[in-house]
């Protein structure tokens, strides 16, 4: 596809501008400014497609609460990844019926994965009547035009059309923190693992422009933003769509150069792309956070060919191997399925040994989920839920006792960290990251968000450690 095509023309960047300006005009007549509420399920891509929503609802001039009963306007950006993320979304929007019953002229828009599915759009139209608006990922930047057409047509609205999908650059941002911000560099994916529902509701891969990625980084470093987490389904095929090619590790090498006390962080990283080449990267830039979330989803060579994930357990393994022989203080993380139809347990031990033989430093784990329209979910699965959760514990406690290890052994020792948040917690106030992107809660005081820290780590458990300033 030529890129011309892909990148949205400013004249229809600007034709939403002007659908805000109105919307922005008929908010100001309402007796009080209205407020919007913004739910966010799903991935970090989700979470900054979440702020480029509030940043459109902001120019619209509205303000923002988490109380969908004070809420003028809704808008739940939802996930398809699993089933349960999908009963959730149902559950939180069937209940949104009563903050509807309430306040009559409240608007309730849904967005993101589930949204651009046609299954999902038809059973809210039939069964959700007070859902004014359903949208995809791919029409994010055309949210102010189909809300001002809600408003003014007063009928619902749906777009889901299947598009491959567009890159739209200016969109207005709210930042949840001012220490951490999320930076896409690319979308959608090609990769068709046959479990995975993503290419089918994101669209096929498209990168950013270097320079406008660039910009965007040169500019949240001026405003003393600390971590920058550069966001791709699969960053590793980042620039092949490029008129001008430029590979992941040499935007790495581009970005390393823009002056600041910053760290880059980044997901997801596919393994069949990630190589010497990136490693040797990560490791030269001074920026990057020694730190690589690499999943591998299965320990079996043969299931991961039914996966069609590109790469063998041996393949793997040593590409892991290179990437500690040249980072050897490198936190490494993964995803994993247990359960993939035909697996068996045997195949499922295989990867509770793949793990053993890594050690990560934490994982995500998850039981296989069919999802409608995927090859996976045409594949006989004889292997019961019960016998699945069984491998799967046995997994968890494999995994528990090696980060409750690995933990452990920082205790008594010093760590430097970026303070970026409160926990909420009334004994550890302040949450933490190290530079390989482990969490530490702190005691201190909120002063300290913001700013590194040397800390003395007292204790730990199998998720966190804990430390004094
Ligand atoms: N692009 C990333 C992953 C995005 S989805 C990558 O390729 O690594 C995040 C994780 O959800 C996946 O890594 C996988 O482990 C899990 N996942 C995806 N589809 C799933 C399904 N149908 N059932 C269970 N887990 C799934
Ligand atoms: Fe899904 Fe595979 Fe793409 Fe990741 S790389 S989003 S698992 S299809
Ligand atoms: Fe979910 Fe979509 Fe992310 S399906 S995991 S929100 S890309």
């Amino acid at each position: 596809m030529e890129r011309t095509q892909v990148v949205i023309p400013a004249g229809e960047m600007d034709r939403q501008r002007e659908f805000t300006a109105r919307l922005a005009a008929l908010h100001q007549q309402r007796e009080r400014r209205p407020l919007a509420m913004v739910e966010t399920y799903g991935c970090q891509q989700n979470v900054a497609d979440s702020q480029r929503i509030m940043g459109m609802l902001r120019e619209m001039g509205c303000g923002f609460t988490r109380d969908p009963f004070q809420a003028d306007v809704i808008v739940i950006n939802t996930c398809a990844i699993r089933e349960n993320a999908e009963k959730k979304v149902f559950g939180v929007v069937g209940q949104l019926v009563h903050a509807k019953e309430k306040n009559p002229s409240l608007t309730i828009c849904l967005c993101g994965c589930m949204a651009q599915q046609e299954v999902v759009a038809e059973k809210i139209r039939a069964s959700y009547r007070h859902v004014d608006l359903i949208f995809g990922p791919q029409a994010l930047w055309r949210f102010p035009e189909l809300l001002y057409e809600v408003y003014t047509r007063h009928k619902r609205v749906f777009s889901i059309a299947d598009e491959h999908g567009s890159i739209a650059e200016g969109l207005p941002v709210v930042r949840e923190s001012r220490v951490r911000a999320w930076v896409s560099i690319m979308y959608g994916c090609n990769n068709f693992c046959s479990y995975c529902i993503v290419p089918y509701v994101r669209g096929r891969e498209r990168s950013r422009e270097p320079a406008d990625i660039l910009a965007e980084i040169r500019q949240l470093a001026e405003d003393g933003c600390r971590e920058i987490t550069l966001l791709g389904q699969n960053v590793n095929s980042y620039g092949k769509d490029l008129d001008n090619p430029m590979d992941f590790a040499a935007l790495l090498e581009e970005i390393d150069k823009i002056p600041g006390d910053y760290l880059i962080r980044f997901m997801t990283s596919h393994p069949k792309d990630a190589g010497e080449r990136l490693f040797d990267a990560m490791a030269r830039c001074t920026h990057v956070a020694k730190q690589l979330h690499l999943p591998v989803q299965s320990g079996s060579s043969r299931v991961l060919k039914a996966m069609n994930r590109g790469y063998t357990r041996e393949q793997y393994l040593e590409k892991v191997r290179y990437a500690r022989s040249v980072m050897p203080e490198l936190v490494l993380t993964s995803d994993i399925i247990i359960g993939f139809p035909g697996e068996t347990e045997a195949e499922a031990m295989e990867t509770v040994s793949l793990i053993k033989e890594v050690r990560y430093d934490a994982l995500f784990t998850f039981i296989y989920s069919p999802r409608p329209g995927t090859p996976a979910a045409r594949m006989p699965d004889p292997v019961s839920r019960a016998e699945k959760q069984v491998w799967f514990d046995k997994l968890l406690d494999a995994q528990n006792q090696i980060s409750g290890g690995l933990h452990r052994a920082y205790i008594g020792k010093t760590v430097r960290v970026l303070v970026d948040g409160e926990s909420g917690d009334a004994e550890w106030p302040l949450s933490s990251r190290t530079n390989g992107g482990r969490l530490v809660h702190l005691k201190g005081d909120p002063g300290w968000i913001g700013q590194y820290a040397d800390v003395r780590i007292t204790d730990s458990n199998t998720w966190a450690l804990f430390g004094e300033i």
